[in-house]
């Protein structure tokens, strides 16, 4: 047989090509002039002296890796510790982290939730929720985007006697907020378990940046589990689950992404306690991130978010693209989501408010936005492309 077994990836590479749907790598260089709007370092917190050098502490006092599962020679004391600030932090009873956030959902989700019990998602639920469904071997509802009265319908119309609720609480892509009090609300009243990904909550949102749970007043609850990301405002990598000791004992015995993993790497527990030390003794750092979001949406002409996501909505993958592009041409690096990240013809630019931009910064932002988004909006379908160069 003559025939090339992976020959259907270029014709595939070639639709996602004239579709503008290629994925690129860029490369950052270590130190770059341009200003970040991409990232999900909120706190700006990944290069903070102090967050840098207790990585570093925890890399001498630890080793470069944890060694093992978390359940054989993963676990460390910093582990232990920082579980239980973390959990204490956002009013949980306890925690258990993970290698990664997605790792955490993924856990959580396949260790509560199996044949012959029901899940219910939220449209908009991050693609590690999505994943954690299909996994699970639940029967998966999909319940319309922040839509409690579904939500209720679905849970009470099962013949399933366990149930969970999955959503994020603040929306990744759109940084729209989860009707958070009306879920627990549909959900106690079911029977079933809300299950909340702080992911992009946590630093922002809450008190001093408890997250949206602790917010609206559901922390604590015994049928209310956070998962949570140490990859965004904590300024490090890893996931979390903050639940009661009940859960966390039984994803002890029976999460399969906590188990049959490398437990986290010492260098990223000591960053996020870092981090989350700073967060504390700065609690305003959540407001100065929302206010800079509030400048940078009126800069870009759209509504004010509730978190630090601004997301500027313009139609076709290849403007988007374009106008990704021109911005980082012009020194503005910025997030640009397409399908299957977002629905057909919803691409857009995604900026990230950050609690440490400057006021120059702002300035430059200003420019920069205001004139690559006037032409995208133009909408000349014959006008040259905005640049060229790397994808987002
Ligand atoms: C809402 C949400 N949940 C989970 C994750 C996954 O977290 P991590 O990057 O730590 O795997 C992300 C990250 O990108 C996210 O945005």
């Amino acid at each position: 047989m003559n025939i090339d077994p992976l020959g259907w990836l270029d014709e595939r590479a070639t639709a996602r090509v004239s579709a503008g749907l290629r994925r690129e790598l860029r490369a950052r260089e270590a130190r770059s002039a341009a200003i970040d709007l991409a990232s999900n370092d909120y706190l700006g917190l990944s290069r903070h002296p102090e967050v840098v050098a207790a990585a570093v502490d925890a890399v001498r006092t630890w080793g470069t890796g944890s060694t093992g599962s978390r359940l054989v020679t993963g676990t460390t004391t910093a582990h232990e510790e920082f579980e239980a600030e973390l959990a204490e932090f956002v009013g949980a009873e306890a925690g258990l982290v993970f290698a990664t956030g997605y790792a955490a959902n993924l856990g959580v989700v396949t260790a509560l939730a199996g044949r012959g019990s029901l899940v219910v998602s939220d449209a908009g639920s991050h693609a590690s929720l999505v994943d954690a469904c299909r996994l699970s071997r639940a029967r998966v509802e999909i319940a319309p985007h922040c839509d409690a009265e579904a939500v209720d319908r679905l849970l009470a119309e099962r013949t399933e006697e366990r149930a969970l609720m999955l959503t994020d609480s603040v929306f990744s892509a759109d940084g729209d907020l989860a009707p958070l009090t009306e879920l627990h609300q549909v959900v106690r009243a079911n029977g079933a378990v809300l299950i909340v990904d702080e992911a992009h909550g946590i630093g922002v949102r809450g008190d001093g940046g408890r997250g949206l749970v602790q917010e609206v007043g559901l922390a604590g609850l015994p049928d209310l589990i956070i998962t949570a990301t140490l990859s965004k405002a904590l300024a490090a990598q890893g996931g979390a689950v903050l639940s009661s000791e009940r859960v966390r004992a039984h994803l002890i015995d029976s999460a399969r992404t906590f188990i049959f993993d490398t437990g986290l790497a010492p260098a990223a527990v000591g960053a996020a306690r870092a981090a989350l030390g700073l967060l504390r003794r700065d609690p305003e750092m959540g407001g100065r991130v929302l206010t800079r979001a509030a400048q940078i949406a009126r800069i870009a002409g759209v509504p004010q978010p509730d978190s630090a996501v601004v997301s500027v909505v313009l139609g076709k993958a290849q403007v988007a693209y374009d106008a990704a592009c021109a911005c980082r041409e012009r020194g503005l690096n910025v997030g640009c989501f397409r399908p299957p990240s977002v629905p057909e013809g919803t691409s857009r630019l995604r900026l990230t408010a950050r609690a440490d931009l400057t006021d120059a910064e702002m300035d430059s932002i200003a420019t920069v936005l205001g004139e690559v988004l006037a032409q995208a909006r133009a909408g000349d379908p014959q006008r040259e492309p905005l640049a060229t160069g790397a994808s987002a």
